[in-house]
């Protein structure tokens, strides 16, 4: 009898399985209610006394063994199951993946660059940080000119002067620097003008400056451009062109769409009137063009720039400029159907 058991021992340390069937079967066959341990326990009675305490002992090993045996092969199944493959249960429901938005101002400077890519202009793009002669004084505002003080300007660095470009007219100074006409390019990119932030203005904005230098451009080609771009940019065509003063251009102008007075956001977007002012424009000074390296006298060119943020917060109703820059999920999220 005794030997039977030892022979049981070893079997139950030769045992090994993965699978959850056989595991189970053999801690029947050792320790289940009609199991070979049980057999045992009750075999016990007829065992003489001499036999009795290493029969006994015998029994308990067996015993520890089995279910030493039975647990660590379900551990080992178990820690197989959770690393099962990278992929795991493939049944189980998909994870929604978090998609993101893009902001309003990307969106409002894809479309104007879009629009203007359709009539050759390309994007070029300069430093925010600007020195004097990019920002003022290649655009026809030499020092102590009155009209520096039109823009607010942050200061880097006094003598010489470095500056936060106080718009993007620095970039087509810098383009056309580097480039002979025909010249289209657009540039757009963060502003800085020293401004009390409020709902309405920020110390930081965006601007779309354009410019087209070429032989014989003249005033009507402005004209239709912006026509143009009014149309596919709102769906409105009507425009005026009201004089202004700009240094860099002669003569200037300012554009204001037709936008209507049909509900009343139109209204409040026009304060009555139906006409939003949307940017500013002009043929280039000749000025300019020498100044850059390009002969006045051969060329000549329009120029024209706008805010973006102000563009987004009427395309999208945006009460707030500051939104713009909070970066507050629940307001960005809001232009997730957009592209
Ligand atoms: N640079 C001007 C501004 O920042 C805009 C402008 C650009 C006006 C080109 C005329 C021509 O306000």
């Amino acid at each position: 009898m005794i030997e039977k058991i030892k022979s049981q021992i070893v079997a139950v340390e030769a045992f090994s399985s993965t699978n959850v069937e056989e595991i189970e079967n053999f801690r029947i066959k050792y320790l289940g209610k009609k199991g070979l341990l049980n057999d045992f326990f009750a075999a016990f009675k007829e065992v003489p006394n001499e036999q009795k305490k290493e029969f006994g002992q015998a029994v308990n090993t067996l015993k520890n063994a089995a279910t030493e045996k039975v647990n660590a092969l379900k551990e080992a199944l178990a820690s197989q199951e959770e690393s099962k493959g990278v992929y795991g249960d493939l049944s189980r429901p998909g994870e929604p993946i978090a998609l993101g938005s893009r902001h309003p101002i990307s969106l409002v400077k894809n479309k104007i660059t879009d629009i203007f890519a359709r009539i050759g202009f390309n994007v070029s793009e300069g430093p925010e940080i600007e020195d004097d002669w990019h920002n003022f004084t290649a655009l026809n505002l030499p020092e102590y000119h009155p009209a520096r003080d039109m823009q607010d300007t942050f200061f880097v660095e006094k003598d010489p002067d470095v500056l936060l470009r106080t718009h993007t007219s620095s970039v087509q100074v810098r383009y056309m620097e580097n480039n002979q006409p025909p010249i289209r390019t657009i540039s757009p990119g963060r502003v800085f003008r020293n401004e009390a932030i409020s709902a309405r203005s920020h110390c930081f904005f965006h601007q779309v400056e354009g410019l087209y230098v070429d032989k014989g451009v003249s005033f009507a080609d402005l004209k239709q451009t912006l026509q143009y771009f009014t149309t596919e940019m709102f769906g409105k065509s009507k425009i005026r062109l009201r004089p202004s003063y700009f240094p860099f251009t002669e003569p200037s102008a300012e554009v204001d769409v037709y936008w209507g007075l049909e509900t009343e956001t139109d209204y409040k977007m026009t304060k009555g009137t139906g006409w939003l002012e949307i940017m500013g424009c002009g043929m280039v000074d000749p000025n300019v063009l020498k100044n850059c390296g390009i002969d006045p006298t051969e060329y000549s060119g329009f120029a024209f720039g706008m805010g973006i943020d102000r563009i987004a917060l009427l395309l999208h109703q945006i009460p707030d400029i500051r939104m713009l820059s909070e970066n507050d999920l629940r307001f960005l999220e809001q232009f997730k159907a957009s592209i």
